[in-house]
């Protein structure tokens, strides 16, 4: 099973923001859509984990599914901080799995069941905040579907990491109840895998024994700056994951899309294929 995460795509339909204005946003998007399309084998899946837009206006989410339509792989959508939840429940009525009124009504969480790896989404974003929370209305939530399918493999996605990486604007607005959702993972062990958004980075932590792994933006990335007192957004190339799982374990790669310079080594891959068939060993020389 392959997982494409894409996340933090920040679409806007003008110029108005003050940190997306540094690209265009469609535009990479548009790339990343063409990349992932591209993908062989593909996804068998594509999560997008939210701030799908910069303000979550209607017009903005049209932009948004205009941009995204492409894609070969099923979308699965789910909100950020960036969003706005009635909004983004209308703009993705056909999308979210389940009929409108399966939903929790304060959050939009779901559960997408029908794959070898059981997708859990828990939104953790509040509405005109832009800082998240992991309540008791969260955490029972959460604790109780993973408790109705404890044999499953699942992998849990977000949109806000739990847990603090030093970048200290990001850090004091981020999840409250963060330790409160660690213990929740920790208790079940099914859980392979977590994958967030929100950083506009590429950053991996370990929680209870379960890694998160956060996806960079399709849009603009955060500055790795670690000093407290700065930040900054920079033009660094677009990104995304595959979480590729084998059956036993899932294992996540990241990739960029821009432009470069490609060398072909089939001839190569077909040299080290051959000599590992005939069982030759790979001496130097
Ligand atoms: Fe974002
Ligand atoms: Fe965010």
């Amino acid at each position: 099973m392959l997982v494409a995460q894409i996340t933090d795509c920040h679409i806007r339909c003008d110029d108005e923001g003050a940190f997306s204005s540094l690209v265009d946003t469609s535009a990479t998007l548009a790339a990343v859509v063409e990349h992932l399309n591209g993908l062989d084998p593909p996804p068998d899946v594509v999560l997008a984990t939210g701030d799908l837009t910069d303000d979550g206006t209607p017009e903005q989410y049209a932009s948004f599914r205009e941009i995204v339509e492409p894609l070969t792989a099923p979308l699965l959508p789910f909100p950020g901080n960036h969003d706005h939840g009635p909004d983004f429940r209308k703009a993705f009525a056909d999308l979210l799995p389940g009929d409108p009124g399966d939903l929790p009504e304060r959050h939009c969480s779901y559960v997408v069941d029908d794959h070898p790896v059981r997708l859990v989404g828990i939104d953790t974003s509040k509405p005109d905040h832009h800082d998240g929370c992991f309540d008791d209305e969260r955490a029972d939530w959460l604790d109780g579907t993973l408790a109705a399918a404890p044999d499953r493999h699942t992998l849990v996605f977000t949109h806000f990491p739990p847990f603090r990486v030093g970048l200290g604007y990001m850090d004091v607005a981020g999840l409250t109840g963060a330790d409160r959702f660690e213990d929740v993972i920790a208790a079940h062990p099914q859980v392979v895998l977590v994958v967030a958004g929100h950083l506009h980075r590429s950053i991996h932590a370990v929680i209870a024994s379960t890694l998160v792994s956060v996806c960079p933006s399709t849009g603009f990335q955060l500055d790795l700056d670690l000093n407290p007192a700065r930040g900054g957004t920079v033009d660094e190339p677009p990104g995304f994951q595959l979480h590729r799982w084998d059956g036993g374990r899932f294992v996540t790669h990241t990739g960029m899309v821009r432009e470069g310079r490609r060398l072909d080594i089939t001839g190569f891959v077909e040299y080290v294929l051959g000599r590992a068939e005939r069982g030759d060993g790979f001496p130097k020389g």
